[in-house]
């Protein structure tokens, strides 16, 4: 039988991707996002009728996630993996964020991977052992791993969220759920494009080029969560791995 992901932030960039990927690997994918634009004339291959599914949801509303999981529940018992992909970024100085900018962030960053969570979890332990684990994998940033001026409370969401896949990851090991989150450098996403074009901090730039002389690509991010999805990531667990192209080691040498 397919086994079952679902994705939050699935209608664009790296979660979109990623749910074009699992499809094409032969998945049923659920993906949740706030966005009308459902992707499904894109995203699903012509071969997979009835293994795309899209939901609306806004991940940092308590009420949407869980009516999203309750319609997956309909379909199916089991998740076998969750991705919590959706995001924003509202770029500024500290100083500046308004009020409205530091709730958005901290409710689909932090919260919203939190409730995700949270609410599958029933069925991501269903049929899930430590043997053969459940897989969880939250989209951080390298932001989060150090501070970045002219985005320091969306780094700081990223930061936190690093923090919570480390918790969850030893408190629902047990259960057979393993949590893990990559942390990418910049990658060419309409998130990245819209940043720079509507910055109100002048000292804001993305991260930018790696030291391999690009930035990522959504498949390059795709490629490693497929990876702690995979059986031989089945011990990995409570691990913040840049995808960013030798990123975070420049902070270091710097
Ligand atoms: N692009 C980058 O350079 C970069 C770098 C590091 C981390 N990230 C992280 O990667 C993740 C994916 O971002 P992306 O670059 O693919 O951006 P994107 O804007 O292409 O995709 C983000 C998706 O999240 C959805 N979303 C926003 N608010 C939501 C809500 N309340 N409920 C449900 N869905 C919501 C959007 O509609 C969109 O489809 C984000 O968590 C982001 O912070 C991106």
């Amino acid at each position: 039988m397919a086994r079952t992901a679902v994705i939050t932030g699935g209608a664009s960039g790296i979660g979109r991707r990623t749910a074009e990927r699992l499809v094409a690997e032969g998945w049923t994918v659920w993906a949740l996002d706030i966005s009308a634009d459902a992707p499904t004339e894109q995203s699903v291959p012509k071969d997979a009728p009835g293994r795309f599914h899209y939901v609306t949801c806004d991940v940092a509303d308590v009420d949407s996630v869980t009516r999203a999981i309750e319609a997956i529940r309909q379909e199916t018992d089991t998740i076998d993996a969750l991705i919590c992909s959706a995001g924003v970024i509202r770029p500024n100085s500290l100083e500046d964020y308004s009020i409205e900018e530091v709730d958005l962030m901290l409710g689909v960053n932090v919260k919203g991977p939190w409730l995700s969570i949270r609410e599958a979890l029933p069925l991501l332990r269903n049929g899930a052992t430590t043997d053969d684990p459940a897989r969880v994998v939250i989209v951080g940033s390298v932001g989060g791993i150090r501070p970045k001026v002219g985005s320091g409370f969306y780094a700081a969401t990223k930061a936190a969220v690093h923090v919570l896949a480390g918790v969850f990851a030893v408190e629902l090991a047990e259960t057979g759920v393993v949590v893990n989150a990559v942390a990418p450098g910049t990658v060419a996403t309409p998130m990245v494009e819209e940043a720079v074009a509507n910055k109100r901090s002048s000292s804001y730039t993305p991260s930018g080029v790696s030291p391999l002389g690009r930035i990522g690509q959504p498949d390059d991010v795709a490629d490693v969560i497929l990876f702690f999805l995979s059986d031989a990531a089945k011990f990995v667990n409570g691990t913040v791995l840049p995808v960013d192209g030798g990123t975070r080691a420049a902070f270091v040498k710097n």
